[in-house]
């Protein structure tokens, strides 16, 4: 039986915290350092599913990962090299891993079937499929889902490729390929999306090149790269933080420090938009960690009221639409959130399972096909059990909303939360925060 988790009304939240490493960076400086020659050392590497079992595929292809007593060590098997035959890679929940992983077999002399969980082999690929087909890599499945086996060569060809939706995800799978093609591959986004990726290549010694063509940015990666190992910090993820700093404004009297975040311009739309809806952060001590921004934040919590997110803003917090949905239900008035579309593509059919989380819980709120409007302001229920729908974000979204709301909230499936954030529970339990697991 799935184990499930409680959270309740909470007093003040009070303390200093740090949240686990950035997943997105935390991928990317395992990938890159199987792609590189040498080692490469990583401090502050998330140690969540997800992560793991993007580690867990690279071994099996033939690099190095090992825990040492400083962090992660990656012994790299350079471009082109990664031509172990691991018949099968399982990524498990990870959107991210898999569709990266792609990118990099594209690049390979390997047969590989790449399969997921049920949540994993329901999200479409085709997205990142459809470049990578055309730079040469083989795909064989019965649709654009997950289980699928793909082809590699090192014959990969180089290719210009707008981006048909605003997905960092494919983006990085087709600046990964190029890496094993001869000339230069060229990316063009219209909506600019996180930008590990293009800091990585830049941090590992490829040639990249990134301008302004008009309205788009053109990213352009040199193929028959060389990279050599580095040294990789892995700051903390901002989107973890978020549910500390949306805990600290859902009760009272609470002020919480959370240190070491990225703040990336790429990744805070969240922080904005709290911000615009009158929340008190405080970001010091900023400063740079391996080429990304970090700083630390300190969040009040005081009366918010509701705002328009545009759509514009969506890629630099698709994650966090969820959790800001349970802010907004605290909100004094309407929160409209649009350009959604994405979230329907997400770990769950995020839309769809944010609102029905909110409606559990007494919230005021309606969707429509790319849009959630939230009223807030008044006392919540609470008092429901919500389905994730193997959706971390979903689960630690509404324990909290529990911490606010007048009835405890409870969510079937606590084990899903290790995905993305597995000290979840313990680090907002160190805050002050009531969270436990459920019998009920
Ligand atoms: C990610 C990009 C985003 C995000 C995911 C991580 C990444 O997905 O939702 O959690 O690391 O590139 P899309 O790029 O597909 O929007």
């Amino acid at each position: 039986m799935l184990q499930k988790l409680s959270s309740s009304k909470s007093g003040s939240l009070r303390g200093i915290s740090r949240v686990p490493g950035d997943k997105s960076i935390s991928h990317r400086a395992l990938i890159f350092g199987a792609l590189a020659t040498g080692k490469t050392r990583i401090k502050g590497l998330l140690e969540a599913e997800d992560v793991l079992a993007t580690g867990k595929a690279l071994a099996s292809l033939g690099a190095g990962v090992e825990r040492d007593p400083d962090g992660w060590c990656v012994t790299g098997r350079g471009i082109g090299g990664l031509t172990g035959a691991p018949g099968k890679l399982d990524f498990g929940n990870s959107g991210t891993g898999a569709r990266l992983m792609m990118g990099v077999i594209a690049g390979q002399d390997a047969r590989v079937t790449f399969t997921g969980d049920e949540s994993l082999s329901r999200r479409p690929m085709g997205r990142v499929l459809l470049p990578l087909q055309r730079m040469g890599l083989g795909v064989e499945g019965a649709d654009d889902t997950l289980p699928l086996t793909l082809t590699g060569t090192p014959d990969l060809l180089p290719i210009e490729y707008e981006l048909p939706v605003p997905s960092a995800q494919v983006k990085s799978a087709v600046l990964l390929a190029g890496l094993h093609a001869p000339g230069k591959t060229t990316i063009f986004e219209r909506e600019a999306t996180r930008d590990h990726t293009e800091r990585m290549l830049r941090h590992f010694g490829a040639q990249i090149a990134v301008r302004q063509d008009g309205s788009r940015n053109a990213i352009t990666v040199t193929g028959d790269a060389e990279l050599a190992g580095q040294d990789v910090t892995v700051p903390g993820d901002p989107s973890s933080a978020a549910f500390l700093a949306a805990a600290a404004l859902v009760t009272q009297g609470s002020r919480i420090t959370i240190e070491g975040v990225l703040v990336n311009p790429t990744r805070t739309g969240f922080y904005d938009t709290l911000k615009e809806m009158g929340a008190k952060l405080d970001f010091t001590n900023l400063r740079e960690e391996g080429g990304e921004p970090v700083a630390d934040i300190a969040v009040t919590s005081g009366p918010l009221h509701g705002v328009v997110v545009p759509a514009s803003r969506a890629p630099s917090m698709i994650d966090e639409y969820p959790v800001l949905a349970v802010v907004a239900a605290f909100a004094r008035g309407e929160t409209r959130m649009e350009g959604l579309g994405e979230l329907r593509v997400k770990e769950s059919d995020r839309l769809a399972s944010t609102l029905a989380g909110l409606a559990a819980c007494g919230v005021d709120a309606q969707a429509g096909d790319d849009w959630l409007s939230v009223r807030g302001g008044g006392p919540i229920a609470g008092g429901a059990q919500i389905e994730t729908h193997m959706d971390h974000r979903i689960a630690m979204a509404f324990l909290i909303m529990g911490l606010g709301a007048r009835a405890p909230v409870t969510i079937d499936n606590a084990g899903i939360i290790a995905t993305s954030f597995p000290e979840f529970s313990e680090l907002m339990r160190g805050l002050g925060a009531p969270i436990e697991t459920s019998k009920v």
